[in-house]
């Protein structure tokens, strides 16, 4: 990974402190099934009142000692910190952790979430938590992983959607081919100033197929909020 995506919430964070937005350029992003897209580096730095309402949910029912996994530049982390919540942040890009401790947040480190072993109340992953577990076989793995880590009232708050509406065409079919992967596995382009990221692979998870898995692992998982567009909370709990 050259982290690419590090190198521009640094360089966005750099544009804040010194005013000099004008060198900032925003991620541009594309899947195997989709053009593409521009991903507004002020995205990353959201407030609360820009988050999304599904997220909004998962901080207020956030509580105990947090875990944010994946937490890009630390915009959950910040605000759960700031209603005097214990929270550690990890992420595997460096740049990630540098500007989220230069915005405030107090534990934050480069980690694999598979390489992190303390005991957590809640682990939040947030912007589509389940794109982490990469492909659908590596769904177990993660989620036994996040359940060694859960206390035993503990629970993680994690948001994704059925992205099954990207494959239907203009008459209302849908044109994936049954006898391939499962449709929310992507392969995921980024790239920042015209240079390319390594391609990575990003799952999104209907809930479905995530209450599947977490049966299957000996979690409860519960459907919290639905939002506007096939996208949901989701709260995985020891069953
Ligand atoms: C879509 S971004 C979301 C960032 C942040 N949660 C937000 O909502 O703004 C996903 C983040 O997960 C991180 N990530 C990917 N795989 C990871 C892993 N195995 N362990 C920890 N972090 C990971 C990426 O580096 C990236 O910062």
């Amino acid at each position: 990974m050259k982290d690419l995506f590090g190198q521009a919430l640094l360089d966005y964070q750099n544009g804040l402190l010194t005013g000099t937005m004008n060198a900032v350029e925003d991620l541009i992003t594309s899947t195997n099934i989709s053009e593409a897209d521009v991903l507004p580096l002020s995205y990353l730095f959201r407030s609360h009142k820009d988050m999304p309402k599904l997220e909004q949910k998962a901080l207020e029912l956030a509580k105990g000692k947090i875990l944010d996994v994946g937490c890009g530049a630390g915009s959950h982390s910040l605000y759960l910190q700031g209603k005097n919540l214990e929270v550690k942040a990890i992420d595997i890009s460096k740049g990630a952790i540098v500007v989220a401790k230069q915005r405030g947040v107090k534990d934050a480190v480069i980690r694999d979430v598979l390489e992190e072993t303390n005991s957590y109340d809640t682990i939040i992953l947030l912007m589509n938590g389940t794109g982490i577990f990469q492909e659908l076989v590596q769904v177990s793995k993660y989620l036994k992983h996040l359940k060694s880590l859960l206390t035993s009232q503990g629970q993680i708050l994690i948001d994704s959607s059925d992205i099954k509406y990207m494959y239907e065409d203009e008459d209302g079919g849908f044109w994936f081919d049954a006898n391939a992967n499962y449709y929310g596995e992507l392969d995921y382009f980024l790239s920042y100033k015209n240079e390319n990221e390594v391609p990575m692979k990003w799952l999104y998870l209907d809930f479905n197929t995530l209450l599947t898995a977490c049966t299957s692992v000996g979690l409860r998982c519960e459907l919290i909020i639905e939002g506007e567009h096939f996208d949901y909370l989701a709260r995985i709990t020891n069953s």
